[in-house]
């Protein structure tokens, strides 16, 4: 999964007689493309919007888990309760990637799980949504993950040098997860009278809010021309929306299945889909704590963490008898 931005700086792009010598040095190293390490000056600006971007990146990893844990039980056969374990289970990695490179900016993993358990961070709007038939699991993988790719694809040449390295990892990662959803959507797409309807019905609900992943409208999102020239955000939420679409209409047409916007159509002289906008009302409401599964979700998290406190605690128990005999 992927950060979406969805918070603002509230200030517009720091203009170079603005800067001190210590910034303006920082931002010719960034236009340069270099990377930042961790040790290295960065404006306090930066290191926020970063640690910002990384922690709803990595709660978002974490939260995805829930929609297709919930199916792992209920998998109609081994080889697909196999798959679907397994890119759980890369999910809870690409947690640990994200936190660790937040946490090389100063804060504590602790303090930012404790930011998501209580109800103060964000994580994406996607994963408040529920999963309701097994297609979803497919359509999930496919436009989920799909939409994540395009971001995190992109996020490989973002500034700073931890998070960049752990989106090069991720990425490998995430074409099996869409690969595989693509898989089980094409075997239902193909399969009874039924199936092809719960896959249509999966693609139906699934398509506007995997169109929302990449946040509001570049006009209506002022935060990102900093974070653009920080090199945090490398691609504009419009952009990242229109190579989704270009890409998974014919994706949808090679299924033989019906493209959820009615109105969506190739313009043969830009060679990009025209397509609607998602309901953004909708949207605000869901990241603000008001989607179909926010209070769900947030429970699911809380009890998870409650019952591995003995596990927590028994690590800790061990690593300091360990420190104690040395
Ligand atoms: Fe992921
Ligand atoms: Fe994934």
């Amino acid at each position: 999964m992927y950060a979406q931005m969805v918070q603002s700086t509230g200030k517009g792009v720091k203009r170079l007689e603005e800067m001190s010598p210590q910034e303006r040095a920082f931002q010719a190293r960034i236009d340069a493309g270099e990377k930042i390490e961790p040790k290295d000056w960065m404006p306090e600006g930066y290191r926020k919007t970063l640690i910002r971007q990384i922690s709803q990146h990595a709660h978002s990893e974490v939260v995805g888990q829930l929609p297709e844990g919930n199916w792992i039980t209920r998998a109609p056969t081994l080889e697909r309760k196999a798959i679907l374990l397994a890119k759980v289970q890369d999910e809870a990695g690409h947690g640990l990637y994200l936190y660790a490179a937040a946490e090389t900016l100063g804060v504590s993993r602790a303090d930012l799980i404790d930011d998501l358990l209580m109800g103060r961070a964000k994580y994406s709007s996607i994963f408040n949504y529920p999963t309701l038939n097994w297609a979803d699991i497919g359509a999930v993988g496919w436009l989920v993950d799909g939409a994540a790719i395009v971001n995190q694809v992109a996020l490989q040449r973002t500034s700073y040098g931890p998070y960049s390295r752990a989106m090069i990892r991720i990425c490998k990662e995430e074409s099996f997860h869409a690969r595989q959803g693509y898989d089980l959507m094409m075997k239902m797409a193909a399969g009874t009278k039924a199936q092809k309807a719960m896959a249509q019905d999966a693609l139906n609900r699934l398509w506007w809010p995997a169109l929302m992943m990449f946040g509001p409208p570049d006009k209506d999102s002022v935060h990102s021309a900093q974070s653009m020239a920080w090199k945090i955000k490398v691609m504009s939420n419009d952009e990242g929306r229109q190579r989704f679409v270009d890409q998974t209409i014919p994706q949808i047409e090679y299924l033989g299945l019906e493209v959820p916007d009615k109105a969506a159509r190739l313009n043969p002289e830009t060679g990009h889909y025209e397509f609607t906008d998602p309901d953004w009302d909708e949207f605000f409401a869901v990241i603000n704590g008001d989607g179909p599964c926010n209070a769900d979700r947030m429970r699911a998290r809380n009890k998870a963490h409650d019952d591995g406190a003995w596990f927590r605690d028994g690590l800790m128990a061990h690593a300091s008898k360990q420190i104690a005999a040395e």
